[in-house]
């Protein structure tokens, strides 16, 4: 059984099917995934993806594609959004420095005003982080709070040796299944299984061997199985202690 830690099926590219993807996930032995919310609109449908669907949770948060627009009053809106009954983390949040979609001051902002939000939750946060390891790292450290996990990770052995030691958990996405994905395959082989989570990051990053095709959690098992290969563990083995990883960071029963 598995767990996809990270899935976007509230984007519009599951409008027409939703209800056929969560069955063809169920089929593949997914049984929980948190549906990951990346601005207001987002969150709010992550929300009626998990009261609609069983072992799905939410996490709301804005991403920083979408920090430029963010106010005070979401804050204090995602405060109350997160009170609701299965919503396990404040999510995505961090900072882009590849697509630069919002000021890179107002995406520092945000990032760690959310944080904050987190801390004053008491739940667990999601962090993207592209091209900015540098500022990513330092606005978490100055944060004091380390529940967090580093998802799609892509970066050094070095920044995994950081975040662990801080407390963080690492996910890795479909990148690590290619076959120049040689930074993601070193770093799964350096982090410990205990802090190690699987995402699918659907309906991107689709892992090999559907790259190119719209990505969904039930191509979570590839990456696994990946993952079971560095490893040197059966797929079995890294697919129970990934969901146990899973369910100890969100905290779900
Ligand atoms: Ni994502």
């Amino acid at each position: 059984m598995y767990f996809d830690t990270h899935t976007h099926l509230d984007d519009e590219r599951f409008d027409d099917d939703r209800d056929t993807v969560v069955q063809k996930m169920r089929d593949a032995r997914v049984s929980l995934a948190v549906n990951i919310g990346s601005d207001m609109k987002t969150s709010r449908k992550s929300i009626e993806i998990a009261k609609a669907y069983d072992g799905i949770y939410a996490a709301v948060g804005v991403h920083p594609h979408a920090a430029e627009e963010m106010t005070d009053e979401d804050i204090t809106a995602l405060a109350q959004m997160a009170k609701g009954p299965k919503v396990v983390a404040i999510g995505e949040i961090g900072l882009d420095y590849y697509y630069d979609n919002s000021p890179r001051e107002l995406q520092k902002k945000w990032f760690q005003r959310q944080i904050e939000l987190a801390k004053e939750l008491d739940l667990p946060y999601v962090v993207h982080d592209r091209d900015a390891h540098a500022d990513c790292m330092e606005i978490i450290k100055k944060s004091g709070y380390f529940r967090g996990v580093m998802h799609c990770y892509s970066g050094s052995c070095e920044m995994a040796r950081e975040l662990l030691e801080l407390g963080f958990y690492i996910s890795f996405a479909g990148p690590v299944t290619f076959k120049n994905g040689r930074k993601a395959k070193e770093a799964a082989i350096y982090v410990p299984m205990e802090r190690l989570l699987i995402e699918t990051d659907s309906p991107y990053l689709t892992p090999e061997p559907y790259r190119g095709q719209r990505n969904d959690s039930s191509h979570v098992q590839y990456v696994a199985k990946e993952i079971a290969a560095l490893k040197g563990l059966t797929i079995e083995e890294t697919a129970r202690i990934t969901r146990e990883n899973g369910k100890c960071f969100f905290g779900i029963d």
